[in-house]
């Protein structure tokens, strides 16, 4: 049976593309956000995953106000990445896992969550940045992939407690899967920002750093919260934490915080990285 070998989950502010095309890496704004890579680039090349599945949210390039799935898989054999007006370089498409895609989509329609299946579907900067950060190498991305999509840009958004169970739902199935892959489970997104508005420019630390470390020893510590009260505790674009939640959420039972950084302002982004193991 497949396994999830861990989760990473960071921040995908569209300036690290910029950062990344202009070498900027080592720069004081830039070194302790990319610091944060070099161990878990170390951690890839031992465990060796075959697949990502990918947690994000789309911010209007696939899917705009006009039609907004809840929850949205990619059963497509190629991903294009596309500009969104951010100004940041397009990669080359990524190579998806279409057995893997329709695998967790039987399975999570079985355990009634109604998604939309996406046999088309472009990717934005909160699925590239991520695996050019975690696959920094020249050329297209050197694993598969599988696109998990969660709105938190238009209102209704699934509550975290929904988020929770989706995520618990992708490990079971993933372990499900007959197959002797190796996958790692990210989760894209946060943490706390508001890019517009009265509150632009919030940030709220001290709830950060709980919930960093809530994923580690008390995984369901956000899911006593409503969208509208992590809205609040951390921005309106600050609610993306919500596909880490579901990332760690894939796996069951403890893990450690083998990578582990908070470091702020990327942007208007307060921006974390974590990368967990599973104990078991
Ligand atoms: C910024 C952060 C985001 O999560 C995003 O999707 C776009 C922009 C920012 O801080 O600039
Ligand atoms: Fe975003």
């Amino acid at each position: 049976m497949a396994k999830i070998v861990g989760s990473i989950v960071t921040s995908h502010v569209p300036a690290i593309g910029r950062a990344i095309a202009g070498n900027l890496q080592n720069e004081p704004y830039w070194k302790p956000f990319f610091d944060a890579f070099p161990p878990i680039h170390r951690w890839l090349d031992e465990v060796k995953p075959d697949v990502a599945v990918v947690v994000y949210n789309d911010h209007g390039l696939n899917f705009f106000l006009d039609k907004m799935p809840t929850f949205s898989v990619g059963a497509a054999p190629e991903y294009r990445n596309a500009d969104e007006g951010w100004g940041i370089p397009t990669l080359p498409p990524f190579t998806g896992d279409t057995e893997l895609s329709w695998h967790l989509i039987n399975q999570l329609v079985n355990k009634e969550f109604d998604l939309t299946t996406c046999q088309e579907m472009l990717v934005d900067h909160a699925f590239t940045l991520p695996l050019k950060l975690l696959w920094p190498q020249e050329g297209a991305c050197p694993i598969k992939v599988v696109p998990v999509c969660i709105n938190t840009v238009q209102f209704p958004i699934p509550s975290a407690s929904r988020c929770y169970k989706l995520g618990e739902a992708i490990g079971e199935a993933i372990s499900a899967w007959d197959s002797d892959a190796r996958v790692v489970v990210i989760g894209t997104g946060g943490l706390s920002h508001q890019l517009d508005g009265e509150r632009a420019g919030f940030i709220n630390k001290p709830f950060d750093l709980q919930f960093m470390q809530s994923l580690v020893d008390k995984p369901k510590w956000a899911t006593q919260y409503t969208v509208e009260q992590l809205v609040e505790h951390t921005g309106s674009q600050g609610i993306e934490l919500l596909m880490w939640l579901a990332a760690r959420a894939t796996i069951k039972g403890d893990v450690r915080a083998l990578q582990n950084t908070y470091h702020l302002p990327i942007s208007n982004t307060a921006a974390g990285v974590m990368l967990l193991e599973p104990l078991a």
